[in-house]
């Protein structure tokens, strides 16, 4: 029997242990996945400790991602973002960034292209770092909006170096918006208990636009509900979670694993 595991504090509500093993189960392979609680702290021993009882791998959450850079050895993409989600055993430890992918293939699994594509993410945290970096590797025009603007420029100023990238206040958002093809709240805005909240409302929106709300509690947020009303296409935050999984799995495994199974096995815990 192969463990894995997630550590972070909070980690009660982590939906990883589900979607993994349904994963695991769907393939039959032996392994096990756990989430612990683990103060930062603890983290270089927890993660030492891992590794030398034989852990196929871990992810981390908050608020443990940007300690870890320090005590694993990071891969260019997690190093630019600041943070490692996902650490591997193989060859020493490895700690991998899969955020960014995952908000990729939520986009790419619903045939949304993104070379040459102009996105706008708003929000500069850990969310949008990831997601930001991502993208315009990939070759989008991004658009960093956030409320406190002046971290909006300083992520853009790091994204610079790997693609196109401007920031933003909110102050314009109606007339970037207009210029949009992919709009993502990476903010906490829409997140329980205040569901109520939404940066875009649909009178800002246009049918073309892909909305895509990272936040998956609740699954339809205010802002899917108003890129409904504007008839704009919407993607939920499930497949981000379900796609940066997947790409952890392949990374300890080498095996892809059944995405359908993780987004049932997610979907099921939520409702
Ligand atoms: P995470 O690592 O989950 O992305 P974070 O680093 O705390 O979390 O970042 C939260 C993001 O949500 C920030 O962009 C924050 O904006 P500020 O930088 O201006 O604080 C944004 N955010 C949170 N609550 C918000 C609100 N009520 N309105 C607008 N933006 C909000």
């Amino acid at each position: 029997m192969k463990l894995f595991g997630v550590l972070g504090d909070p980690i009660s509500h982590s939906l990883s242990p589900v979607m993994h093993n349904a994963a695991f189960c769907a393939l039959d392979m032996d392994c096990s996945y756990h989430a612990f609680r683990v103060k930062p702290d603890n983290l270089e021993y927890a993660i030492k400790g891992a590794g030398a009882l034989g852990f196929g791998g871990l992810n981390l959450t908050i608020p443990l991602k940007e300690k870890a850079l320090g005590i694993v050895e990071p891969t260019e993409m997690a190093k630019s973002i600041g943070a490692v989600n996902t650490v591997d055993f193989k060859n020493g430890i490895s700690g991998h960034n899969t955020d960014g992918i995952g908000a990729r293939m939520a986009l790419t699994d619903r045939g949304i292209g993104i070379g040459g594509k102009n996105v706008l993410v708003l929000g500069a945290g850990g969310a949008a770092r990831a997601i930001a970096f991502q993208l315009a590797k990939d070759g989008a025009r991004v658009t960093i909006a956030n409320r406190t603007v002046e971290r909006a420029q300083a992520l853009a100023r790091d994204v610079a170096a790997v693609g196109e990238v401007t920031a933003s206040g909110f102050g314009a958002l109606d007339k970037l918006i207009r210029q949009t093809d992919i709009l993502i709240n990476s903010t906490s805005v829409g997140m329980s208990p205040d569901i109520s909240g939404t940066l875009v409302t649909s009178d800002m929106m246009h049918p073309d636009l892909v909305v895509f709300d990272i936040v998956y509690n609740p699954l339809k947020t205010c802002l899917l509900m108003e890129a409904e009303i504007a008839g704009a296409t919407t993607i939920d935050g499930v497949m981000m979670l379900v796609y940066q999984g997947a790409e952890a799995f392949k990374i300890w495994t080498g095996v892809s694993p059944p995405v359908d199974v993780m987004e049932k096995a997610v979907r099921d815990a939520l409702s």
